[in-house]
């Protein structure tokens, strides 16, 4: 009996008529599969790209992009999808939580804007959840390079969008010579991506092009450290360099204080962790939806000085990211030192259909590392203990 059921279990396989959830559970652990179809607790692909993940009393939220399907599946029609989860691997549709507006014209959100990227987090002293996003306006492209802001009471939402700017107007970053400010240039002949143009953007010719009206901000990620101060960190200069920005208090603001990473670097897609008090970026490089190699930095101080480690990824597949692009770096409670990185796998055609790619986040040397998997579990990260302690032991031996 047991054989005809397996039988005719495989032959509806075959036929295509019911389907195994990718992120199914084999034996007593539920595994991450990247890249595959990852099934919500409704049996429907997840829909939250760009994603970033909140904790909050003992559940995670997973907020992101909810895209559509076809070409124009890109364009926000609904809004902010989030979904929630307390073991990291079935996900509960919570529904759009940032809706946009349908009807009023004047709305910065009204249906048909680009809202990408957003990241959600607490702020205990107002006790409000702070959704953060790129926000391009409606029918202007990508030219728009905004932020934009909404608030709520719960994680499940409803948020209220509040306003979008072009931060840190009028304000110089603390790691650029204050002397560039007054820095006269002769645009006249400065051809894009010579020498002498890369030099002009390091001593800061788009911040100064943008001094007055606020710099741009596309792709971003919001970061608050163990000590409550909260940071927007985003693409700006025409994807040129990323902007490091201190938040206010209440999170709902920038305080004018913030310094740029990689100037002239092209790093977008910006996802940080902190890890043995220090802080770990990985970024990628500007190829539209198409994938390419990620690159990592280190630093002390969340304002630099950033150096450089490269390429996290490692074996096949390395150069272009195993298909994929950061969003977020999502560390795993109860569990020290654990990361997992999390990245999209677009597809343009039709974003509806694209894909999560989550990887453990491994260090090795005190270099971050990346390495695929088909699928795993979070017990990655148990092993990853004891090797690190087997290792500390091995090299104390004489
Ligand atoms: C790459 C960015 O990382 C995405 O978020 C999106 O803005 C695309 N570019 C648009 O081409």
């Amino acid at each position: 009996m047991r054989r005809l059921e397996g039988f005719l279990l495989l032959l509806l396989l075959l036929a295509g008529c019911i389907s195994l959830p990718a992120q199914q559970k084999e034996g007593s652990a539920a595994l991450i599969k990247p890249g595959e179809i990852w099934p919500d607790t409704d049996g429907k692909h997840i829909n939250a790209h760009g994603g970033g993940i909140l904790f909050h009393k003992g559940i995670y939220y997973w907020f992101g992009e909810h895209k559509t399907a076809g070409r124009g599946g890109n364009s926000t029609l609904f809004g902010v999808g989030a979904y929630s989860s307390k073991d990291l691997t079935s996900w509960k549709n919570e529904d759009i939580v940032l809706k946009v507006e349908e009807n009023d014209s004047t709305s910065e959100i009204i249906k048909g804007c680009v809202i990408e990227r957003p990241k959600v987090v607490y702020n205990a002293k107002t006790k409000k959840f702070v959704m953060w996003f790129h926000l391009e306006l409606k029918g202007k492209g990508y030219e728009a390079a905004r932020t934009g802001v909404a608030t709520s009471d719960s994680p499940t939402g409803p948020f209220t969008y509040l306003k979008s700017y072009r931060p840190n107007a009028g304000v110089w970053p603390i790691n650029v010579p204050s002397s560039l400010q007054a820095k006269k240039v002769d645009e006249t002949n400065l051809k894009w991506w010579t020498p002498e143009w890369t030099k002009e953007v390091q001593d800061g010719l788009f911040i100064r092009r943008d001094f007055q009206q606020g710099q741009m901000a596309r792709d971003m990620t919001v970061f608050v450290d163990d000590y409550g101060k909260a940071y927007h960190i985003h693409s700006s200069e025409e994807n040129l360099t990323l902007h490091i920005s201190e938040l206010s208090d209440d999170y709902l603001s920038f305080t004018g204080k913030w310094s740029v990473l990689a100037p002239a670097g092209h790093n977008e897609a910006p996802a940080i962790c902190k890890r043995n008090g220090k802080y770990y970026m990985i970024t990628s490089g500007c190829t539209g939806w198409d994938p390419n190699a990620a690159r990592s930095f280190v630093a002390e101080s969340i304002m630099g000085p950033w150096k450089s480690l490269g390429n996290p990824c490692v074996g096949e597949g390395a150069d272009l990211t195993f298909e994929s692009q950061s969003t977020y770096i999502l560390p795993v409670q109860g569990k020290k030192n654990a990361f997992i990185f999390m990245a999209d796998r677009w597809r343009p055609k039709n974003p509806i259909d694209g894909r999560y790619v989550w990887l453990p986040l491994l260090f090795e040397d005190e270099k971050p590392i990346l390495r695929w998997q088909d699928a795993w579990d979070l017990s990655v990260f148990d092993k990853q203990g004891k090797e690190t302690k087997a290792s500390t032991k091995k090299t104390k031996q004489p």
